[in-house]
């Protein structure tokens, strides 16, 4: 498995901001879209291209188009990225991983589940939280199963832990992030990470 953590100063900022516990949601979410856009700049580095054939006022010309794109958000917290990608890929096509975490286990249960044909699509998984890995491991599994290949997961914050796990369960999957943290607490929460992403999203304290 390949870890990317992104170094911008951009990145930097809007991330702070997410960290801060003062950051109010509406201002949360804008500095998750400014941070995804930045995890998008990444993750499309290596995007393959078609190339096409276009007149320009002048003459004819070769370019190329972003074609077969796929995001999956992991609900609900992945929601947050949604909009940073779909501003920058607008053909993007989007399903959506319903997951939620067990308190008492903090194992992934599935309640939703919808993708797009992903045939020979880049598939990008927005999971913002990369703690245990449980999560991103299942919606992994769940996208494999529907015939992706090239899987890459977007994260903001990513632990040990998480990393360890999609090691072992998907060496395949590129994970790019805003940071790799210290370690997860008694809870399962990300240290020092920045809470819960859903509620700070979303104001559900
Ligand atoms: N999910 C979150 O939203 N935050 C964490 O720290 C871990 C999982």
């Amino acid at each position: 498995m390949n870890l990317t953590v992104i170094d911008h100063p951009l990145a930097r900022h809007y991330l702070t901001v997410l960290r801060d516990e003062d950051t109010r949601p509406e201002e949360f979410r804008a500095a998750a879209r400014g941070l995804t856009f930045s995890l998008v700049h990444e993750a499309t580095k290596r995007l393959p291209l078609a190339e096409i054939e276009i007149q320009t006022p002048m003459e004819t010309t070769t370019g190329y188009r972003v074609h077969d794109v796929v995001a999956v958000a992991v609900l609900r917290a992945g929601l947050g990225m949604l909009d940073a990608v779909l501003d920058m890929i607008p053909g993007c096509k989007v399903g959506f991983a319903g997951v939620q975490r067990d308190e008492e286990t903090a194992l992934p249960q599935e309640y939703y589940f919808r993708l797009p044909n992903l045939s020979d699509a880049s598939v990008f998984i927005l999971e913002p939280m990369l703690a245990t890995g449980g999560s991103l491991s299942w919606a992994v599994d769940k996208v494999k199963s529907s015939g992706a290949r090239h899987i890459t997961a977007l994260c903001v914050v990513t632990a040990p832990d998480g990393i360890r796990r999609m090691y072992d369960d998907h060496p395949d999957v590129h994970v790019i992030a805003a940071a790799y943290d210290r370690e997860l607490n008694d809870r399962a929460y990300i240290m020092p990470g920045l809470g819960d992403m859903g509620d700070r999203l979303f104001g559900t304290f």
